[in-house]
């Protein structure tokens, strides 16, 4: 039989393995995942491991933060493979709650932000406006994971630049006694953000993705060379349409903390972009450096 990571489904056993952790003064961290792991999700386990004595991976597609017509039903379940992947990394447990462990009969609590007084909602804008309801139901599993598993420490990555904000933000708002670590985007040799669902692309169709990257390699370029943000943002909105992609959801410089559309650059900065392709929306994002 194949060498495989531990697997525990309920919330009882996870606060009970880190009950035990916790008596020997051993320190806890958490990577929440949807599965289908690849080297970016194993990157997050590898990052964690010098911060925390345990690691717990979770795995749970939750059906919450996917809209109507998404592909919740689709989205690629491999537990299998993905406990003989972890087999590999320094992770100790991987926690793989059913939805009825996660939403029994009767819930009927949610996270949601709400704008400042300084700024429109995190969850609004960029992905939120694409996606609504879609950080309601990430903040709510999120903050249901931290609250079960009771971390030190929880790793995100970098590669879904708008959740990283928003869980930093009510982890924050919440005060849940957590650390947040951002994990590095990992990418393929060519450069596309690694994600569970680049396997739906074709051959033809994972050529062209990869040109995103370019595009917005570009756009720093040309940002940080001095040219108006607007009008990078334009070319480069046309040169993904040139280049083969059905649609263009955002291109945004914007504040890499708050997230609102810059108007000239500022230190911290960042690009993000979603461009469809095939039916799917592929993400990515970059740091800009100041003038
Ligand atoms: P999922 O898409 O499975 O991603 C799990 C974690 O892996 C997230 O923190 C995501 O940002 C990170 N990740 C994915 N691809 C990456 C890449 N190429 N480089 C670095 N990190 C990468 O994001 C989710 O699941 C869910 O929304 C979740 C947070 C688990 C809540 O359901």
């Amino acid at each position: 039989m194949s060498n495989a990571l531990p697997h525990i489904r309920s919330i009882t056993e996870l606060r009970e393995q880190v009950a035990l952790w916790r008596n020997e003064g051993l320190t806890v961290g958490l990577v929440p995942t949807m599965g289908a792991l690849h080297h970016g999700h194993l990157s997050l386990v590898e990052a964690i491991a010098s911060h925390a004595d345990k690691i717990v991976v979770s795995i749970f597609v939750n059906p919450t933060q996917f809209g109507v017509g998404e592909d919740l039903d689709k989205y690629p379940r491999q537990e299998q493979a993905d406990r003989e992947k972890l087999a590999t990394t320094p992770a100790d447990l991987l926690y793989a709650p059913s939805v009825d462990e996660m939403y029994p009969d009767g819930f009927c609590s949610n996270v949601t932000l709400s704008a400042n007084a300084n700024e429109p909602c995190l969850t609004e804008i960029l992905e939120g406006a694409e996606r609504p309801g879609h950080f309601d139901g990430v903040a709510t599993v999120v903050s249901k994971l931290l609250l079960q598993c009771l971390p030190d420490v929880a790793i995100f990555g970098e590669k879904d630049y708008q959740q990283l904000a928003v869980i930093r933000q009510f982890v924050q708002d919440l005060n849940i006694p957590v650390k947040i670590m951002g994990g590095t985007l990992i990418r393929e040799a060519d450069g596309l953000a690694a994600s569970s669902r680049n396997i739906y692309l074709n051959t033809q169709d994972r050529k062209t993705a990869a040109k995103l990257n370019r595009v917005l390699k570009n756009l720093v370029q040309a940002v940080e060379g001095g040219q108006n943000l607007r009008a990078a943002e334009a070319a480069a909105s046309a040169a993904l349409l040139e280049a083969g992609f059905t649609a263009v959801d955002y291109v945004c410089v914007a504040d890499g903390t708050t997230l609102q559309p810059l108007e000239k650059l500022t230190a911290g900065a960042r690009v993000l972009a979603v461009a469809r392709l095939a039916g799917i929306r592929l993400l990515d994002n970059m740091a800009i450096g100041a003038r």
